[in-house]
């Protein structure tokens, strides 16, 4: 019988590597005040573990290089596109397959054939670049999640779920109007902390939207993890394949969003994918207006060729194994140094509460972004504060912004990119910040732009 060794190995070995960098404590110190201490105005160069984000950050195969060699290249009709789309089909059974070059331009198209003033979209939550597409068409952009997705201290197993309830409300209220045009579901749930929707919820969801005649699309960009999550906690799920899985999620679904540069382990790329003929009229012409031909849609063929396989590598289970645990191991371990992380751990990212964490700082000083500075100063880590920073409002009444609702830290983890032992490294610095918490201090924001500010903001510390 095959022993269970409990040590989780990356499921391959290393034939390129790339050098990091390795930085002192005063270098640090600069690069953080000349980028007004906003990580993402620093240098990549000068950052040591970058945990920015799981987005486009990924490493690719020996089996996906050897297939960009062979990516064909012809502006229409190209094989990679055929070949893109037949792994697609594999998994969705979708009719049309449209690629463009990342998930958020397959959101615009989506959103400027379907929305408009007076739409409503449901989601579980909406990611940023959805809302922001949603509402650019002046339709509403509603979260849905259930009550648990929302509390830090819940431990339900699917915390992405759609509260269905709700859900049916709105579609009855809205009933016989053409006022919803979709309904939507992420998978994983990005905003929610990279939590799972359970089978269950996404086929009672999609029973839901036939009786209301409501179309069901999928926020596809990391659908492979959230199968894994479906394969460990849902009942009766253990002995079937991530694939069959994967087939099923898709089946009570019409359509799909996809940020390849999630689970089709590429480094740019999307498509959108649907069963619609009517509206694949309208999406192509959409796509040759700002994407290019329908069968290239802003990317190489030599993209489409290794996200295709891609998309072959990212439902192996030894791999999703190896992803999702990787990812707990981390959160584990912060846990246990008395950092306090959201829970369950999700798929792509540890998610630090600032909030607990630091409770001497308050949200108009910008918690979790204080800690992302010292994580950065004291190692060299590179995280993104989701907190004031990113959603905070400015008071109409003046006076210190209006603060959202968490404030928290997250470490991002690129696929198949850093080893247990960076990992290690990154707990180390972690538990090092945490001893001296109650040093931190918080920053305030000396210059920022009308929109999106966390992106370019600066600041200075208090
Ligand atoms: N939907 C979800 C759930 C996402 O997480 C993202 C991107 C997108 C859509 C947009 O895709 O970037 O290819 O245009 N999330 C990245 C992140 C940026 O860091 O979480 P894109």
């Amino acid at each position: 019988m095959d022993h269970k060794f409990k040590t989780i190995i990356e499921p391959f070995r290393i034939k390129m590597v790339e050098p990091i960098k390795l930085t002192t404590f005063e270098d640090r110190k600069k690069y953080l005040k000349e980028a007004h201490y906003n990580p993402f105005l620093i240098k990549a160069e000068n950052i040591l573990i970058d945990l920015l984000t799981d987005s486009g950050t990924g490493a690719m195969s020996a089996a996906q290089w050897a297939k960009m060699m062979e990516g064909d290249e012809s502006y229409a009709g190209c094989r990679s596109y055929y070949d893109m789309r037949d792994a697609i089909v594999d998994l969705t059974g979708y009719k049309h397959v449209f690629p463009t070059h990342q998930g958020r331009a397959a959101e615009r198209i989506l959103f400027t054939a379907i929305g408009g003033p007076d739409k409503v979209i449901p989601n579980n939550t909406h990611f940023d670049t959805t809302r922001a597409n949603v509402e650019y068409t002046k339709a509403e952009a509603l979260d849905l999640v259930i009550e648990e997705g929302k509390d830090p201290s819940s431990e339900h197993p699917f915390k992405g779920n759609m509260d269905l309830k709700k859900l049916e409300a709105l579609f009855e209220k809205h009933k016989g109007t053409n006022k919803i045009p979709l309904c939507m579901i992420t998978v994983t749930n990005n905003s929610g902390g990279g939590q799972p929707v359970s089978l269950e919820n996404i086929r009672k969801t999609k029973e839901l939207c036939r009786k209301y005649n409501i179309p069901l699309f999928l926020d596809c960009c990391r659908f492979a993890e959230n199968a894994y999550f479906i394969k460990m906690r849902e009942p009766g799920q253990q002995n079937r394949t991530i694939k069959q899985i994967v087939q099923e999620m898709f089946s009570y679904s019409d359509g799909a969003t996809m940020s390849s540069k999630k689970d089709a382990l590429v480094n740019m790329g999307g498509f959108l994918a649907f069963n619609d003929d009517g509206l694949a009229q309208e999406v192509q012409n959409l796509e040759i207006l700002t994407e290019g031909y329908p069968t290239y849609g802003g990317l190489a063929g030599r993209d489409l060729a290794a996200l295709a396989q891609g998309l072959k590598e990212v439902v192996e289970e030894d791999y999703l194994e190896y992803r999702i645990k990787s990812t707990q191991y981390l959160g584990n371990a912060l846990m246990r140094e008395g950092v306090p992380v959201m829970k369950p751990i999700g798929g792509h990212a540890v998610y630090i509460d600032a909030k607990a964490m630091l409770p001497h700082i308050p949200s108009h000083e910008l918690p979790a972004q204080a800690l992302c500075c010292e994580a950065y100063l004291q190692g060299g880590i590179r995280s993104v504060e989701i907190g004031t920073l990113m959603f905070g409002r400015p008071n109409p009444n003046g006076g210190p912004d209006i603060p959202s609702a968490m404030e928290l830290l997250r470490l991002a983890i690129p696929r198949r990119v850093y080893t247990q032992s960076h990992i290690d490294y990154v707990i180390e610095v972690m538990a090092l910040v945490n001893k001296n918490k109650n040093n931190l201090k918080g920053l305030k924001i000396t210059e920022q732009p009308p929109y999106l500010r966390h992106f370019t903001a600066k600041m200075a510390p208090l």
